[in-house]
């Protein structure tokens, strides 16, 4: 064996019901999750009762603009129209040594964090394919410790950008991944829908994955997630169809989405929200009461559709906060869904882990023999105190080889008759 790593807990343990187990990682793959394991390994890590779980998972991201902030200035009014046009103008400035050099500072953040598999937009409206360029190689620079997944991004339109449909068909042509698209930002509704017929069927004649930034707005008519609905049913493309953000259905007409979510699950679109970008960025024209304007994770849920949360931006024109943490990410999606029953803790955390990784289509994703040699040991012993915690990732681990680590989260205290330290954690 290459790596054993003893006594773990893991996300589908009952406290006081199931046993810690060991996991055996030989040859990139697990081998073995049972209690006990009497084989040796090369290396050994003490998980001693804690969390292991499998990588994090961000199922939308913005690497081509990521850590950028600042440049060439602030967004100063803090939303998103603003951070599209200052999106354009740090565009003709860019040059493909800074876009690779700040991605792969974000990947080793992303690394840091636990978070090994990433589908990150990337935009096609230059005619350059600059950014293409760049997370192609980043993409194969990272390749044997991070998966990438790049999404061909028409920001500026598909219809309303000249050229912008022929760009992704290069950047699909260069080895792009999926179908991207971004039906509200065109013209009028008639193009936003005419955008989605084109690039789904493009992805249909293609055999590619569709994910849009869809209804990423606080309109209450918006209509495009229907319309991406009824192009993946007519083309057979549920299951590898995903609509990003579909902010504005949170302000739809409730007997609207009554009939909405139905047609979401029998087409087989996913959904991704990401709780931090549409926490700060919709509801910005509200007085009072503002609308939360992230889309509806609960009930989305509950109608037996998948749902990941993305972290969408660090650093970048539309935010200028986040690390790569995909913990604070679920942190904050269970808060603004009120996700905080039990179960709704826990499906905060497999919106970042085992959601994500379905949604985007990842191999081998799991804690069981068979799988990746990849998991995250984490300073805490169940998934809701890992997010209450948003605990240290003690190990992370990419094919049997230990790529991180990080010291627990721990505190001395100068306390007369008080312990010396604490670590957050409740013991009864
Ligand atoms: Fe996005």
């Amino acid at each position: 064996m290459d790596l054993i790593i003893r006594r773990a807990a893991l996300s589908t343990h009952v406290a006081g019901r199931d046993a810690p187990v060991d996991i055996a990682i030989d040859a990139g793959r697990i081998v073995a999750v049972e209690p006990n394991l009497t084989a040796a390994a090369g290396r050994e890590i003490d998980a001693a009762g804690s969390l292991v779980v499998p990588p994090f998972v961000d199922a939308h991201f913005h690497l081509d603009a990521t850590l950028s902030y600042g440049l060439p200035r602030v967004n100063a009014s803090g939303t998103l129209l603003e951070g599209i046009a200052l999106w354009g103008e740090l565009k003709p400035q860019l040059t493909q040594e800074a876009l690779v050099e700040r991605a792969l500072q974000y990947c080793d953040w992303a690394v840091a964090r636990g978070l090994l598999a990433i589908r990150t937009h990337v935009d096609v409206c230059d005619p350059r394919l600059l950014a293409v360029e760049a997370l192609l190689e980043v993409k194969r620079r990272v390749a044997p410790y991070l998966d990438l997944q790049l999404v061909a991004f028409p920001q500026d339109g598909l219809l309303r950008s000249a050229g912008a449909f022929d760009n992704l068909k290069r950047a699909i042509a260069m080895g792009v991944d999926v179908v991207g698209g971004i039906p509200h930002f065109e013209r009028t509704m008639a193009d936003g829908a005419e955008s989605i017929r084109l690039l789904c069927e493009f992805a249909a004649e293609k055999g590619l994955p569709v994910d849009m930034h869809c209804d990423e707005s606080d309109d209450p008519l918006s209509r495009h997630i229907e319309t991406l609905c009824k192009e993946a049913h007519r083309l057979g493309l549920g299951g590898r169809v995903a609509g990003s953000h579909l902010t504005s259905m949170h302000s739809m007409d409730n007997y609207y989405v009554s009939k909405l979510l139905p047609l979401m699950r029998e087409s087989g679109v996913a959904a991704i929200a990401n709780p931090l970008i549409n926490i700060t960025l919709q509801g910005r024209a509200d007085t009072y009461p503002k609308r939360r304007g992230m889309t509806r994770v609960p009930e989305i849920l509950a109608a037996g559709i998948d749902v990941a949360f993305g972290h969408d931006c660090v650093m970048d024109p539309w935010y200028s906060l986040g690390s790569g943490d995909m913990l604070e990410v679920a942190h904050m999606g269970l808060h603004v869904a009120q996700m905080t029953g039990i179960d709704a803790m826990r499906a905060a955390f497999d919106a970042v882990t085992v959601n994500a990784a379905r949604i985007i289509g990842l191999e081998g994703y799991g804690i069981a023999p068979g799988c990746r040699g990849d998991c995250v040991v984490l300073d805490a012993r169940d998934p809701i105190e890992a997010i209450r915690l948003r605990a240290s990732r003690l190990a992370v681990v990419r094919g049997g080889n230990v790529v991180a680590q990080s010291p627990p989260a721990r505190a001395t205290l100068s306390l007369p008759g008080r312990p010396l330290e604490v670590d957050f954690k409740l013991r009864r």
